[in-house]
This record gives structure tokens, sequence and C-alpha cells, in this order.
């Protein structure tokens, strides 16, 4: 063996080939190839973040303002002067919580949850600095000086416009008809609302507008019904959440509603469809969908075309959700129950890269109270509860969902992970009065709790609901 090791070269470094020294040889150059390629990595890799870093900047820089909350929420003021000697002999009395002045509809504290007309955003008069701003729970007045009547609404968009439902809780609105041409010449977005005054069905309402801020009225799409008392939309029933999408198929643009009887006994969906967003729409009939019954619920049309219905069920203990037929009038008999036991209604979807969101509240009537959001992989479910995603206010007003209840949630395209989240502020003693609560919501950022029935955090970003008392969309949302 040694005499062997004698014959071997010596290499440069004064070591034998084949030896340990090549060895390390061969292992410093691999780490050289390693380090090369590294940094090759990285140079490429720093080329592409600063093309990503220079969006997320604009989309940071757009977007920061409205993610700083305003911590400054409803307050009781405390009493003002002293109390008389009488007085405060007397028992002292129970301080009253917010939620108990919210309800109470002789609250000297009403204003600060319904601010009156004084303070009602009138896009026809605003210039300057309160031009497009949003002021949520404020009166808000249409074209035509009229408060807007759209609660429970939706959102259509539709190529570079859209519309939205709704009801209209106050008084009949006389129908008004656009043609094709004014509708696609004129028009950015519209509104279609659910109306009627407390349990008297008026119909469903629509406003168009090109900035979301100024809103036309364009009238009932689909009329209440003053005399047949066994029609669906007889007046004294109930017509709530109205939603419309288009088929790209079929070129029609289809509503679905929620369809109750005065004491919320029939539980069920509607169904009516149109030829244009603005109606007017024929109404087709109602069922109780799979069999089930079925309360506060929404519609949601994936990237692929597939719509779905949600709804509340099984006593508003669970949702459901299942895939529409082709032509989105029906349901089809796919359905999967999801949330179960969580008692959760106001559904509001939407998507976030390849990830499915949802808004719910809680079951108390028009009282508010705490909103969740979800997300899920399947549209299909299961679905995951998130907690609670308002951020600013204060408690009371983060537990309430700022004092309103989810009906929509509306993408703003052009601004990645933005969205406006709308809710209705309602008003149980004058349902004609209850507010918006639009507000700037976004998807991003680390979760804050581990996930319910799971010990760890989700893979998916936290869904956030930013408080503002006044707002306004970054320049640009719209391209
Ligand atoms: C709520 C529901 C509203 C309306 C109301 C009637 O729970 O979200 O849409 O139905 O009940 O009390």
């Amino acid at each position: 063996m040694r005499m062997k090791n004698k014959y071997r070269k010596s290499t440069p470094f004064g070591c034998n080939a084949g030896s340990r020294c090549s060895l390390s040889f061969v292992v410093w150059g691999l780490v050289g190839c390693v380090l090369l390629l590294h940094l090759y990595s990285l140079i490429s890799h720093g080329d592409k973040l600063e093309g990503s870093r220079e969006f997320h900047l604009n989309h940071f820089q757009l977007t920061r303002e409205l993610e700083e909350t305003q911590d400054e929420g409803f307050q009781i003021p405390p009493p003002r002067g002293k109390r008389s000697p009488r007085a405060a002999k007397r028992r002292p009395k129970r301080p009253t919580t917010l939620i108990e002045e919210f309800l109470d509809e002789n609250s000297q504290f009403r204003h600060l949850f319904f601010p009156d007309q004084g303070t009602a955003i009138d896009p026809m008069m605003e210039a300057g600095n309160d031009s497009l701003h949003f002021y949520p729970g404020s009166m808000w007045l249409d074209t035509d000086g009229n408060p807007i009547q759209a609660h429970g609404e939706g959102f259509c968009m539709l190529r570079n416009w859209g519309c939205t439902t709704g009801t209209e809780k106050t008084r009949m609105v006389p129908h008004t008809m656009l043609t094709k041409k004014e509708l696609h010449g004129g028009l950015t977005h519209l509104s279609v609302t659910e109306l009627k005054i407390k349990v008297d069905i008026i119909g469903v309402s629509c406003y168009s507008s090109k900035d979301l801020w100024t809103w036309k009225n364009e009238g009932v799409v689909l009329a209440g019904e003053e005399t047949d008392l066994t029609h669906d939309l007889y007046k004294l029933n109930v017509l709530e959440r109205p939603k419309v999408i288009y088929n790209d198929k079929t070129g029609k643009y289809v509503m679905w509603m929620h369809i109750d009887d005065t004491n919320y006994t029939k539980a069920s969906v509607g169904v009516a469809v149109s030829d244009y967003p603005i109606g007017p729409f024929d109404y087709l009939y109602s069922k109780q969908p799979h069999g089930f019954d079925s309360r506060d619920m929404t519609i949601f049309k994936d990237d692929d075309g597939v719509a779905y219905l949600i709804y509340s069920s099984d006593d508003n203990s669970e949702l459901h959700i299942g895939p529409l037929t082709d032509d989105y009038l029906d349901v089809t008999r796919v359905m999967n129950r999801v949330l179960v036991g969580q008692h959760r209604e106001a559904p509001a979807l939407f998507k976030y890269e390849r990830t499915y969101y949802m808004i719910t509240s809680g079951c108390t009537g028009w009282s508010p109270n705490e909103a969740h959001a979800h997300a899920a992989e399947s549209v299909m479910g299961p679905w995951e509860t998130m907690g609670n995603p308002c951020i600013g206010g204060n408690k009371v007003s983060r537990d309430t969902t700022f004092f309103a209840q989810s009906t929509y949630v509306l993408p703003l395209p052009m601004l990645h992970g933005l969205y406006i989240f709308m809710a209705d502020r309602w008003n149980p003693a004058a349902l004609n009065d209850s507010r918006y609560v639009w507000l700037p919501m976004t998807v991003k950022g680390a979760a804050d709790k581990p996930l319910d029935y799971n010990f760890g955090f989700p893979l998916w970003p936290r869904v956030s609901i930013f408080w503002h008392k006044r707002w306004k969309l970054p320049n640009g949302w719209n391209g």
C-alpha cells in the first residue's frame, strides 16, 4: 500500500491527487458553485422583487391611509351638570350600554348612530373637501336629493360598470325604463335594492353611479303586489337582500332574493329575470331550495361562471351552499352544509387569489352583532372561521360590526386585495331610515388568532375591515 502511494502525483496544494485533499477541493468547488448560484438567484430575484416592490409600493401608498384606523368610536358623553341632592339620594341609575342606546329610538344619543339630515351626504351640493367622501351611518342622498333606498343591497359588476340590488323601504317610486344604449353609454354602476316600509314590500329599487358616490335613482325594477294576496310579492309579505348576477350564456340578468311571509315562516328564495340590469324584472317563482328553509341569502358568481346560492337554514343554525343551474334560474341537487351549528346569517362572499372568503353576522334580528370572517379552499367548503375582522372604533363598535350587518363585499379590481365592505345599519323603528356603512376592507397580513376547531393558525391572510368616520377611495381605484 505504501509503495503505491509513493508514486502518486503531488498537487499544487502539496497534496496527492485522490487523497483527502482532492476531496476537500471538490467540496470547496461545490460550495463555490452553490454560492455563485445563490448570488445569481439573488440578483435575478432582486430584479423581480424590484417590479413587485414597485407594485406593492404603489398599492401600499394608495391604500395606506385606509388602513390607518380611527380609534375614536361611539361613546356616550358624560352627563352634564351636577345631580340634584334629591336625585343623588335615589339609587344611582344603572348606566345604559351603547347597544341599549342604539336600540332605543328615543335615546338622546340617537344622532350618534343616525346623524340627522343636516349632515347628509349630498353629492349634488358637495364640492371641494367632502367630494367623494363616504360617511358611514350618515344619511345619503341621491341625485334628486332623496335619501337612497337601497337596503340589503348587492352589486353586480359588468365590464366597466355594474349594478347593485336592495330594497326600498319608503314609498312607491315610478319605474323608469332605460334603453340598452343609455345603459351602456351612460352608466357605470347600478344599485338595485330591497324596497319596503316595515313589512310592506314596495319592491326592488335600482340606482346607478359612475363613481360609487353619486347615485341616480333608476326606479323600481321589481314592484311589490298591491292587491293579489296570494302573490309572493304581496305588500304584506317580506322581500329582502335581492342580488343580481349576469348570465354570460343566456345574456339575462337574474335576481335572487329572500321571500317570506309576515311571520318569516315561508323561508324561501325567489327568482326574477330581466334582459337589462335595471329591469323590469319578471318574477318567476319562489321555493325552499333543496327542500330546506332559507332566510338570509346571497349569490356568488365564480371566475369560471358557475354561480352559487348560499343561505341560512335549519332555523339559521347553519349555512347551505350549492351551485345554480347553468341558466342561474334554479338550484341543482348538489348542496353542502357549512358552518354547522354556528348560527350565522347575512353572508357576503368574495374571492381573493384562489381562496374564498365570507363575512357573516350572528342571528339577532335587526340588532347588530359581531361579524365573523370565514375562509375556504373550495367554495363548497369546508369553511373555517377566522374571527372578527373589524379594526378601529372601540370595543363595542367592533363587536357590533360598527352597529351594522353585512350585505355585500365589492371587489375593486384595480386595487388587488382592497374591497368595500357594505353593511346595513338597521333602524328597526323606521326601516326606511336605515343607513349604509361602507368601509375599506383588505385581505392581507398574518392572522391574529388560531382557527376554531383547530390548533393551527390559518394559512390564509387576515381579513380586516377598518373603521373610518370619513374616507374616500384612493385615486386610480377604477383604472
Ligand atoms: C335579520 C336579517 C335581516 C332581517 C331581519 C328581520 O336577522 O339579517 O335580513 O331578516 O333579521 O328581523
